[in-house]
């Protein structure tokens, strides 16, 4: 196995700067839009193991990427709490029921996981898939969204620009909003635990939506949820492996002096973050115990292959001389875009950020 993203994210020395992208399954891809028009609709999709499956290895098949990432999404697991998710075409998800008053937050409660058993049943089939890759097989790395991310979908019904609905909650009961969070951390928890025993091999939380909270509020309503997460969360797969924990807050940069203490391996960033700050944060006092992932803008993919080689090289450099000792657990890097790729993305623009990630980190170790 291709081992360079678990030993980037645990902080130990690699050959070259491991890279993957949040997303990178998807409708840029004319063979997702294939699969997805056969398979009817996204949970059409999500729901079979098999396309579920297929759709997962197909960046995998196009470019030399070092990690896979569970083909799903975060809504899942408000659809089995029974809110009921559909994803219309070019509208974004949709919740049937929202949760806006006391009389909801009553009804809600962890689900069974079996109502979440198809993403299990994914989550071991493409590890089956990804073993018969032998040598070139990469670390599957489950996810789920943040209490916090999930509480904006539950209360909001669908995406929202201003999150109005969710902090109108938050400020004016949040009571309220502490027992939603309450119930999202822990079935989170339970949810990436039965992946990890379905064989994921790193596990992330993505919260999304944490960056746009006032600061305080970020502290009260996204990090202690995560903390909850983190705390119940498995250390180790079923063959003994110790399976990384990555944090994805959007727009967290501002916070990383508070999120450095979190229990877990790799601290996600977005582009409007320095790496080489983030690193000296994360190395000052005591010295680091995790790593960062990061942080190219995804609309540099808009750019031509050589400014996209410019800019890869660019936020290399800014994380700085690679970790190389052996000996100790360093900070460690894992290349990534800032958030997902866009769908307009020109699938060949991508496999010129892959190859300047590798050529150019490579080059910086020797
Ligand atoms: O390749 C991968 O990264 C794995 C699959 C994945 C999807 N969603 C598939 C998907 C992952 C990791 C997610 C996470 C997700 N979903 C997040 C957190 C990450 C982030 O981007 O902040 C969020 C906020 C969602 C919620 C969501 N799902 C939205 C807002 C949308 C619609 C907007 C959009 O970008 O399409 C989705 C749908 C979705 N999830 C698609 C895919 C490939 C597109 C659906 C389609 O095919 O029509």
């Amino acid at each position: 196995m291709n081992t360079t993203f678990l030993d980037a994210c645990l902080g130990k020395p690699t050959p070259y700067t491991p890279v993957w992208l949040m997303r990178q399954a998807g409708r840029y891809l004319p063979e997702y839009r294939a699969t997805r028009a056969t398979a009817g609709s996204f949970m059409g999709l999500a729901t079979n193991k098999d396309y579920a499956t297929e759709v997962t290895l197909q960046p995998l098949d196009r470019y030399p990427l070092d990690a896979a990432i569970l083909f799903s999404d975060i809504l899942t697991v408000p659809d089995a709490m029974g809110l009921g998710l559909t994803f219309a075409e070019g509208e974004g998800p949709r919740f049937a029921s929202v949760v806006r008053d006391e009389a909801a937050v009553d009804k809600l409660a962890v689900p069974d996981m079996n109502k979440l058993r198809y993403v299990f049943d994914a989550v071991s089939s493409i590890r089956k898939a990804l073993a018969l890759r032998g040598d070139k097989a990469v670390p599957l790395i489950g996810f789920s969204g943040s209490p916090w991310t999930l509480a904006c979908y539950m209360v909001e019904g669908k995406g929202s620009d201003d999150y109005r609905l969710v902090k109108t909650l938050m400020y004016q009961r949040p009571d309220l909003m502490h027992r939603i969070l309450a119930i999202n951390a822990d079935s989170v928890a339970q949810y990436l635990n039965a992946q990890i025993d379905a064989g994921a091999q790193a596990v992330m939380v993505f919260d999304s939506w944490g960056g746009v909270l006032a600061d305080g509020a970020f502290q009260t309503f996204s990090l202690a949820y995560t903390k909850r997460v983190l705390a119940q969360l498995k250390r180790t797969g079923t063959d003994g492996a110790v399976v990384p924990r990555l944090v994805f807050t959007k727009g967290g940069g501002l916070w990383l002096d508070e999120m450095k203490d979190l229990d877990c391996d790799v601290l996600g960033l977005d582009w409007t973050m320095n790496l080489g700050k983030a690193r000296a944060i994360l190395e000052a006092g005591a010295g680091s115990n995790k790593s960062l992932q990061g942080n190219i803008d995804p609309n540099i993919l808009f750019a031509n292959p050589d400014q996209i080689n410019t800019e890869v090289a660019r936020v290399l450099n800014s994380f700085g001389k690679p970790h190389a000792d052996a000996a100790k657990r360093g900070t460690g890097h894992v290349f990534n875009l800032g958030h997902g790729i866009s769908q307009f993305t020109p699938p060949e623009h991508v496999s010129a950020l892959v190859d300047a990630v590798h050529a150019h980190s490579k080059a910086m170790r020797g």
